[in-house]
């Protein structure tokens, strides 16, 4: 049985939660966080304390906070050498966690939002560890989760978060632009849904770039200028602007 304890109550900590408390080889040992009860939204079963100075033993404290505080939680954290401290982000240098003698990052890329259910097994986990034996025992972790597990330096991880926020962050701001348009012209957003939907969907056949369409890629000015027409004066009109000057470059390259 593997023990693991994890610090923080946001997105991450919460789907954390739920798949350990799942697996019958992981003990969740407790929950840490700063409010003074666990959030109504995690299982009432779960441990609690909201002192991180006062924490059981565990074998892995895996610290799930704002990126921001991760050294200062981390600093804050008194462990015994054999156990692993882990981060979850992917843009943390694993060096933040310097402080303790076992740790590593467990980087699940996946998008979380408390109020969305999701499955593990497919997530890419992102490990690194700061050592063959940690990197291993982290491995093993990691496979009790999901399929997929992949090593990378924290200056590979960061790549591999930069382009998540490209093509998660950046396009879901992309369908509030587009429902703030169509709310703007009294039509529901929800006609967006096929298309929003079959846009990634279309992944799965060809690549990003074979599955681009649009004015910009055909080079349509006429089109172009009705659209900014529409936009003058928004503060999408210089979104629309930059994105499709850059589309517009691949059409030399395809
Ligand atoms: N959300 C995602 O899609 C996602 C995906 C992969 C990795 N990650 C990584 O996972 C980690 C957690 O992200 P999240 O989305 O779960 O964040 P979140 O929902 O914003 O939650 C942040 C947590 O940090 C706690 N916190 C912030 N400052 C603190 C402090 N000074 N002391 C103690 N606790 C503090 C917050 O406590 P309060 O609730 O009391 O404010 C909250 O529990 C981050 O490293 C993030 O980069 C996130």
């Amino acid at each position: 049985m593997i023990n693991v304890t994890i610090i923080g109550t946001g997105n991450v900590a919460f789907h954390l939660s739920e798949v350990f408390l799942k697996n019958q080889k992981i003990n969740l040992v407790e929950i840490c966080g700063r409010k003074k009860n666990l959030p109504s939204e995690f299982n009432d079963f779960i441990d609690y304390s909201n002192s991180i100075f006062k924490l059981k033993k565990s074998d892995f404290y895996i610290i799930s906070v704002s990126d921001e505080q991760i050294e200062n939680i981390s600093k804050n954290l008194n462990v015994g050498d054999s156990s692993i401290v882990l981060h979850c982000s992917g843009s943390t240098s694993i060096n933040e966690l310097s402080n303790h003698c076992s740790h590593g990052v467990f980087y699940p890329l996946q998008t979380f939002s408390i109020k969305k259910s999701i499955n593990f097994s497919n997530i890419p986990i992102i490990i690194e560890g700061n050592s063959y034996k940690n990197l291993n025992k982290i491995k093993d972790l990691a496979l009790m989760l999901s399929k997929k597990v992949l090593e990378a330096s924290s200056k590979q991880r960061l790549a591999i978060h930069v382009s998540a926020v490209f093509t998660n962050n950046f396009t879901n701001y992309m369908r509030i632009v587009a429902d703030e348009i169509l709310k703007s012209n009294k039509i529901d957003a929800k006609i967006l849904n096929p298309l929003t939907f079959e846009t990634s969907d279309k992944l799965k056949h060809l690549s990003s770039k074979d599955a681009q369409t649009g004015p910009a890629l055909r080079n349509d000015l006429k089109t172009i200028k009705k659209h900014l027409n529409l936009l003058k004066g928004t503060d999408y009109e210089k979104v629309y602007k930059t994105i499709s000057s850059e589309i517009t470059k691949l059409n030399n390259e395809l």
